[in-house]
């Protein structure tokens, strides 16, 4: 299958949910629509709604056959509304040709994949049709099998699960060996890494890209990779027409740069994440963002262009130094205080994940993820950059916390910030540069009892929050 035909994500397509019953499908659907601030549409409910009869009427009265011309009816009619939502199938709809196709063309589609075990337990004793008896149950578990294997995009088991596929981000251990399969289409690839980066791991990436490898780019490691004349100088090194794809290894400043290639030559060719820092694997390599710095400032060049794929492989973050580590852990305890919840990896990667399908243009809730971090700006511009981001991050968020009201020890005991010996004024000035303005006032993001929200607080108030992380 070329690139051209694979659904790639549900950007700007319906999420369509399949799977057996009991898989938990109209629970999940709900859940992931709401985290991805889409309709959630239940199929079997809308066609309930409709005949005026439930399910299990419809079947006993009518048969299968009407049902079935019913539901394809109702799943053509949904596919073809806008915005897209999120859409849970009855588990025998994917029988029907039309909305194998309506699929096709119009989802990005989802295996809620479960085991028969369970099912049958969900199911039994309920009116569905066929679950009267357990060994039809089982067979007809086996013979969909293939059916929805056959439909799917992705499968998942979760909400989590879910969400990262519809952002086209795969999660497993020992991905990168698996690169070469992982990279959709099958044209060629310019593997782009840092030199720190392509020591440890460029062996791994060439085996598993195998011929599809084309090219190998050496980038500096760190910041010194977002520089336009190391952008311009991997533009001159391609060789790849518009059925190749870029493949970014490394840590943040590596995929910001070779996003920000991938995006601009020809015009953009597809780009694959596979980021190998924590700050990487639960923020910079999700949403699509892309950037390189200029003299007046970081990140100030740079375009939106989502990835066709990122791969999250936790077994690279084994030769991060501890240092970087730190970076990551901010921004993962920011994410932790955004969602309300303790998060792994996996689950942080989800919730920016939902949060850029939910924004993808950074206009509104997206920004939620700069919790912290105007603080955080404002402090690392006034020590000439020479701050970890992560050590300000931890000090923004001490100080969204308290103009939140909160208790700040989520905070200071997972990251223990220490005020920061930097010039009051500068880092004064650099915050009143950095934010957009309410009049006087400064936007923050700040956390209530229902999560985060942007408010404007006085000039006052906010340069005593900031003094507090200064010594
Ligand atoms: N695009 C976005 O949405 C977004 C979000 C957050 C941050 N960022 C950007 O990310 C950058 C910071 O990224 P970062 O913290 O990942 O740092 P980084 O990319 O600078 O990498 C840090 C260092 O770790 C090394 N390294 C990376 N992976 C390694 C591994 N697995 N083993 C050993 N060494 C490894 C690198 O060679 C480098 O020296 C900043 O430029 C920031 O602006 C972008």
């Amino acid at each position: 299958m070329g690139l051209k035909d694979q659904r790639l994500n549900a950007l700007d397509r319906h999420l369509a949910l399949i799977g057996f019953m009991g898989a938990g499908k109209t629970t999940l659907a709900e859940t992931v629509a709401a985290r991805i601030g889409r309709r959630a549409v239940d199929a079997d409910r809308l066609l309930e709604g409709r005949a005026q009869i439930s399910i299990g009427a419809f079947f006993a009265q009518r048969g299968e056959t009407e049902f079935r011309v019913a539901e394809a009816s109702l799943a053509r009619e949904t596919f073809r509304q806008s915005p897209p939502a999120v859409v849970a199938l009855g588990g025998g709809a994917v029988k029907t040709p039309e909305v194998q196709t309506a699929l096709r063309r119009y989802a990005f589609t989802v295996l809620v994949d479960v085991d028969v075990d369970t099912a049958w337990e969900r199911s039994k004793g309920t009116d569905r049709p066929n679950a009267q008896d357990e060994v039809v149950f089982r067979r007809l578990y086996e013979e969909r099998q293939p059916l929805y294997r056959g439909a799917a995009d992705a499968v998942a088991n979760d909400a989590d699960g879910v969400i990262l596929a519809a952002a086209g981000i795969h999660h497993e251990i020992g991905a990168l060996e698996r690169l070469g399969e992982l990279v959709p289409g099958d044209g060629p690839v310019a593997l782009v890494a840092d030199s720190t980066v392509m020591g440890i791991y460029g062996p791994m990436a060439q085996t598993a890209l195998g011929d599809r490898l084309q090219s190998e780019h050496e980038l500096p490691a760190g910041e010194a990779a977002k520089h336009l004349h190391v952008v311009e100088r991997l533009w001159s090194e391609f060789r790849l027409d518009r059925g190749g794809t870029v493949v970014a290894l490394g840590g943040g400043a590596l995929t910001d740069a070779a996003g920000l290639a991938a995006a601009m030559y020809l015009r953009g060719v597809p780009w694959v994440v596979v980021p190998t820092t924590l700050v990487g694997q639960v923020d910079a390599g999700i949403g699509g963002k892309t950037a390189i710095d200029i003299p007046q400032g970081k990140n100030l060049v740079g375009a939106f262009h989502w990835p066709a794929r990122v791969v999250i492989d936790e077994a690279l973050l084994a030769t991060l130094p501890e240092r970087e580590r730190r970076q990551g852990e901010a921004e993962r305890i920011k994410t932790e205080l955004l969602a309300g919840r303790p998060l792994d990896v996996r689950a942080a990667a989800a919730y920016k994940a939902a949060l850029c399908l939910r924004d993808p243009y950074d206009r509104g809730d997206r920004q939620w993820l700069n919790l912290g971090h105007t603080f955080a700006h404002a402090l690392e511009a006034a020590a000439d950059f020479d701050l970890p981001h992560g050590e300000a991050v931890a000090l923004g968020l001490l100080a969204a916390l308290r103009l939140s009201g909160r208790d700040t020890a989520p905070v200071t005991e997972a990251l223990d910030p220490q005020a920061v010996k930097v010039d009051r004024d500068r880092a004064w000035e650099a915050l009143q540069r950095d934010k957009k303005r309410t009049g006087d006032d400064i936007n923050l993001v700040l956390l209530g009892d229902d999560g985060p929200y942007l408010e404007a607080r006085s000039p006052d108030e906010v340069r005593a929050a900031l003094d507090t992380l200064i010594r």
